[in-house]
């Protein structure tokens, strides 16, 4: 049997149709998952909405034992979950440890921040009444995860969920479900009562429908394109569903001249090609003041150019393949648009498309970019760094917010005056102030404008899982 659906604590693939899935650096078939639709969906929700009682009633103390079990069995498979992710997605094996901790570092911390989801009294102004508000779970909780992030995107949304008390169905990306399947198994090993953890692979726009459309599900929680987000808050709107949208970005790196140049070229490099760049904040556009330019653009091409392509598993690979064709198109017509209205490619600039569907594109330096190319306009998620002079520190603000999207932004400056001013300009989420890579478990993450509603992460991760209700008591 192929495992992809696990409803009431049970593995059934219902006879259905399978989703093959593929390593993208070689193209092979590594795994298969069933193809799930409504009706699974359906009995997931069933599932979640009948466990709900029990387990919103646990005290806080004995779900986060649960999730410590899971912490404990993540760390325990870190390898092994490492590989898989690896083979379905492509990042290099270094990445994909890095994001099994990750992972799990959000399963840890929540397990101990379920613990402290206070309420509050208020005093009264008639002697005849108290005012109290507690806090309550918001109930059954969709989630819709991506390809780019196999493991976190679900634990970020799954621990905080459960630890609130609420109960979880997950619906993983075709391209990376077999990471979410061996992480449900591990939900399983780790001893959750039925129901609280679900999971259905399959039709992306049947098992979507039925979480908007379903009445028992009170929460969706969604990781991806803007696109698709805007299509959710309509769906949702039908019954007024509580959303978290963690959607599209296109990060500005704001590079002052009075940075420490060659740190902030090795922190540009590590913003902008995790994950191959295909990463929601990802530094996707640099702004350079005119002193510090043509130095900051030597150290960027010499730490680009230690970067080796290729296949995740082998030994020293930084960037793995894209992972598909339209991604792959998508940045050769970035570069390409660039080239062609005057930018220079200073570093990489190809790509490589093999046979067997593989596609991977070299680590990319354009300077000399302008701010009406493509790729000063549009998120390119893919491994290609363009730079643009600019003069001021307000021109250099006014272009990083020329953008509808608000989830990342970077800044590099030594003075704290300029740096902070700066940083409360910015029009986004989350402001990396000399740091290439902001996310923590214990952090706020999600976007201003169309990069989203709500945060993940730290305190307000877990907020978005509550309720708030006020109580009213007469005293007679
Ligand atoms: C994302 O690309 O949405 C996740 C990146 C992160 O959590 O740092």
């Amino acid at each position: 049997m192929d495992k992809g659906i696990f409803i009431n604590n049970e593995w059934a693939d219902h006879g259905l149709e399978k989703i093959e899935v593929r390593n993208p650096a070689t193209g092979e078939i590594v795994g298969t998952v069933p193809k799930g639709g409504k009706k699974e969906t359906k009995s997931a929700i069933d599932a979640a909405h009948d466990a709900f009682p029990s387990w919103s009633a646990l005290n806080a103390y004995d779900r986060a034992a649960y999730l410590e079990k899971l912490y404990d069995l993540m760390v325990k498979h870190e390898d092994e979950l490492a590989e898989l992710m690896t083979s379905e997605m492509g990042k290099p094996l270094k990445e994909s440890k890095g994001e099994v901790q990750y992972a799990a570092s959000f399963v840890k911390w929540y397990a101990e921040e379920g613990k402290r989801v206070y309420g509050r009294t208020i005093p009264p102004s008639k002697d005849n009444k108290r005012m109290q508000v507690i806090k309550q779970p918001v109930g059954v909780v969709g989630a819709i995860t991506p390809w780019n992030f196999p493991a976190a995107m679900i634990t970020r949304k799954m621990a905080p969920a459960l630890a609130a008390g609420c109960t979880f169905v997950v619906k993983p990306p075709k391209e990376t479900p077999l990471t979410a399947v061996r992480l449900v198994e591990l939900c399983e090993e780790a001893g959750f009562p039925k129901g609280v953890v679900n999971l259905v692979s399959g039709k992306s726009s049947e098992i979507g429908d039925e979480l908007l459309t379903n009445p028992k599900v009170r929460k969706i929680t969604f990781t991806g394109s803007t696109e698709i987000g805007k299509t959710l808050m309509e769906k949702a709107s039908g019954q007024v569903k509580n959303l978290s949208l963690e959607l599209g970005g296109h990060a500005p790196i704001v590079v002052l001249d009075d940075a420490d140049i060659p740190y902030a070229a090795k922190q540009t490099v590590a913003s902008k090609f995790r994950n191959g760049g295909q990463t929601c904040i990802c530094g996707n556009r640099v702004y350079v003041q005119e002193k510090v330019y043509d130095e900051f653009i030597k150290h960027v091409v010499a730490e680009t150019e230690k970067l080796k392509v290729g296949n995740g598993f082998e030994d020293g690979t930084d960037i793995g393949p894209m992972i598909n064709k339209d991604a792959y198109e998508k940045v050769g017509k970035h570069v390409e648009n660039a080239v062609n209205q005057g930018a220079k490619c200073v570093t990489g600039g190809k790509g490589h498309e093999a046979e067997n569907g593989t596609y991977f594109y070299e680590p990319t330096v354009i300077i000399d970019v302008q701010p009406s190319m493509l790729i000063m306009n549009e998120e390119t998620f893919g491994p290609v760094a363009p730079i643009q002079k600019v003069k001021t520190d307000e021109e250099a603000i006014k272009y990083a917010n020329m953008t509808p999207f608000g989830l990342a932004s970077y800044v590099f400056s030594e003075n704290y005056s300029r740096g902070m001013k700066v940083v409360e300009a910015l029009d986004y989420g989350i402001v990396g102030w000399n740091d290439g890579l902001p996310s923590a478990a214990q952090a706020p993450f999600g976007g201003m404008k169309q990069s989203g509603l709500g945060r993940e992460g730290g305190l307000e991760g877990l907020e978005a899982y509550l309720e708030t209700k006020y109580i009213s008591i007469g005293m007679k």
